[in-house]
């Protein structure tokens, strides 16, 4: 990819095809372009319309979009990552990293994080973008997710679900907000969607514990490394 000097920042090259899924205002995209100095390697993409992430964000998503679009990254709304990999401009490509940060089924329609039924949700929508990332990374390629370790999120149990759909961990890292200058993370959804939400080390509210934020990289099972 490109004839340039690669660039890097943490896991990701400015070598790698990069899919970005579920992004809020575009900015961990955005960090990642600005750290490679150009986009041509980076699809950028979110679930909502570009007149939705105006009116929950304000012109800051816009200007985001408007930076990565000069900087050559190909920019995408409306993608669902249950069906993504059957989408008209992504079933023909393949990517050698997906990442989806802080997966979350929405404040909407749902009851509290403890409830099972909540739980189950926010499976089925991680459980949908493994099933469809599998299918559209390359070879050697790895998905991306980051998530919140404590409970009740641990209770999604992202690991099993990733083995349900043939993908294995190859290892669990921190993940700091810092490492990525610009990214602002969101709740991106409800009434709050415009806020952030804590991704420093701290105790955690509910019961006391370290709240950690990880990075789970994810490769493909094959009948070679089984
Ligand atoms: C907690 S927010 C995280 C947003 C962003 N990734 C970040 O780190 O700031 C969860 C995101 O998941 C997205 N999402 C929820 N369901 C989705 C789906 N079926 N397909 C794509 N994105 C989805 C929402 O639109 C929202 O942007």
């Amino acid at each position: 990819m490109g004839e340039g000097t690669e660039k890097w920042i943490e896991h990701y090259s400015s070598k790698q095809k990069i899919l970005l899924v579920g992004e809020g205002n575009f900015s961990f995209s955005l960090s990642l372009a600005r750290a490679f100095g150009s986009a041509a390697n980076v699809t950028a993409t979110s679930l909502d319309s570009r007149g939705k992430l105006e009116r929950d964000y304000g012109t800051e998503a816009l200007t985001n979009i408007e930076e990565l679009k000069g900087l050559g990254c190909t920019v995408m709304h409306g993608v669902n990552v249950r069906i993504m990999s059957r989408h008209v401009n992504l079933c023909s490509k393949r990517f050698d990293r997906i990442i989806f940060n802080f997966p979350h089924a929405g404040f909407d329609i749902i009851g509290k994080e403890y409830d099972s039924s909540t739980i189950k949700k926010h499976q089925g929508l991680v459980r949908g973008f493994l099933e469809n990332a599998r299918r559209m990374i390359d070879v050697d390629g790895e998905v991306h997710i980051t998530h919140k370790t404590t409970d009740p999120f641990s209770r999604w149990d992202i690991e099993d679900l990733a083995e349900e759909e043939s993908l294995c961990l190859v290892k669990k890292v921190p993940f700091y907000k810092w490492d990525y200058p610009g990214y602002v993370n969101k709740r991106g959804s409800g009434s709050k969607c415009n806020s952030t939400f804590l991704l420093i080390l701290a105790i955690n509210d509910y019961n006391n514990s370290l709240r950690t934020f990880i990075l789970y990289i994810l490769y493909p099972i094959s009948e070679f490394n089984i």
